[in-house]
This record gives C-alpha cells, structure tokens and sequence, in this order.
C-alpha cells in the first residue's frame, strides 16, 4: 500500500476518481506543478506520484518456485525494465537477479511499467546466485540457458524444451553474454535460431519469446 499519494489540483480534477480504488487510509496532499516537479524523478510528471515503502514490495515467499527468470548481470535499465514487464506477463513467480542495475530505480520503474513492483525480485552476488541455482535444481527445478545461435551448436531450438516442467531461465548479460560458471550449471540450453545476419538479439526481446512459450505450451497447441 503507498504511504502518500502527492496530486496537483488539476490532475485530481480529470483522474481524482482513480483514488477510489486505493485503501481510505493513503493520506492524499496535494501541492503546485512546481512542487510536483522537483519531487517527482520524470521530466514531465503527469500531476501525481506515490510514495511506497520497500518494505511494502512483494517478498519472495517459502515454497518452491514454478517459473524463476535468472538474469545475470543485466546492466541496461531499459532492458531491466522491459524484462520484469514480460515476466510479470508470462507468470514468472521470482526474479533473481545477479548483480547488475536497480531494479528499483526511476527508468527500471518506468520500463517496467510497475511490473518491478509487483515481482518478487532478489538482488544476488554472483556468488549467491549460483548457490540459489544449484538449490533450485536440487528441489526439481530445470535450469535453462538462453543461449546465442553460435555460442552452443547443440542447444536446443527454444519450441523443443517442455517449459511446462518447473523451470528457471538464465539469461545473460548484454555484452559478454551468460557467466560460464551459471552456464555450466544449467542442465539445458535453448536458443532462438534466426539470421546470422546479427549475432544476437537484444535480451529483452530473447526474453520475451522464450518466457511466453512457457504460457503457449500450456494453454496454446501442445509442446514437445
Ligand atoms: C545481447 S545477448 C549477449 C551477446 C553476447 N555477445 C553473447 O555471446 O552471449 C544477451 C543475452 O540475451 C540472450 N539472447 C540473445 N539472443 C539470443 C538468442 N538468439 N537465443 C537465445 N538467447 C538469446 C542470451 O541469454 C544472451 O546472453
């Protein structure tokens, strides 16, 4: 629940009914353009802004994960962002991300599109991440690595892997791809074929076809 809601005059005016859907208990201040402005992290704020406590935000839970996104070291906000709002779409449950850009910072936010706050997200050492993969993989979960077409001629076309199993995908960072050490880890890895014309795709877009298959698999024709 946010701790305070801040709305100028003229955005309570057009959007105020939208208020309605928060608990009575958000206080709500309102103030200028000018104050909304300085506080807010956008260069053009649309007249409101919350205020969340971290403490708040999602927390990963006990049981035993279905479907976990592994990023390792993912730099770009933007690409951080755009990642969450396809996981939060495909029904990944936790976000385990080693090392890399905030995922609670203003552009990961923005990209997001709220998605940062809704995930169940934990920032891990490198180190860490490992021993969670390892865990993960001892407690039934399949790791798979997404994989560029030329770094692995024997990963698998990413439609032939069942997603439907339980599964924690690993996706590299966007320069020097995934860490060897987690790759080796992985007991399955899987790519997206396409032209050598380009050496990769960019993650965020890889992410997006490989964690959807999961759902396609389930509820759409069936998989392998
Ligand atoms: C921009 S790529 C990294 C390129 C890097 N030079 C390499 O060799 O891995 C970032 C990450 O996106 C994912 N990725 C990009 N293209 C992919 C593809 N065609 N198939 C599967 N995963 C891909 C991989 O996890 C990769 O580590």
């Amino acid at each position: 629940m946010p701790d305070l809601v801040l709305a100028t005059p003229s955005w309570l005016g057009t959007h105020g009914l939208l208020l309605a859907r928060l608990p009575a208990a958000v206080p709500l201040k309102t103030c200028t353009d000018v104050v909304l402005d300085a506080a807010a992290t956008t260069r053009h704020p649309d007249g409101v802004l919350l205020t969340l406590a971290t403490g708040a935000l999602p927390a990963p839970g006990t049981t035993t994960p279905d479907f976990v996104l592994a990023l390792d070291r993912l730099q770009d906000p933007g690409n951080l962002g755009t990642l969450l709002r396809t996981a939060l779409a495909a029904g990944v449950e936790r976000v385990w991300l080693g090392e890399g850009a905030d995922p609670l910072q203003p552009k990961v936010l923005r990209a997001s599109s709220g998605a940062a706050l809704a995930l169940p997200l934990e920032r891990l050492t490198a180190a860490e991440l490992r021993t969670r993969l390892a865990a993960g993989r001892a407690v039934g979960l399949q790791l798979v690595a997404a994989v560029v077409p030329e770094a692995d001629g024997d990963a698998l076309p990413y439609w032939d892997l069942d997603w439907r199993r339980p599964t924690a995908l690993l996706l590299g960072n966007e320069g020097a791809g995934l860490d060897p050490e987690l790759a080796r880890l992985a007991e399955r890895r899987v790519t997206i074929p396409h032209s050598p014309a380009v050496e990769s795709l960019n993650v965020a877009a890889a992410a997006a076809l490989l964690l959807l298959e999961r759902s396609r698999q389930a509820h759409g024709r069936p998989g392998p």
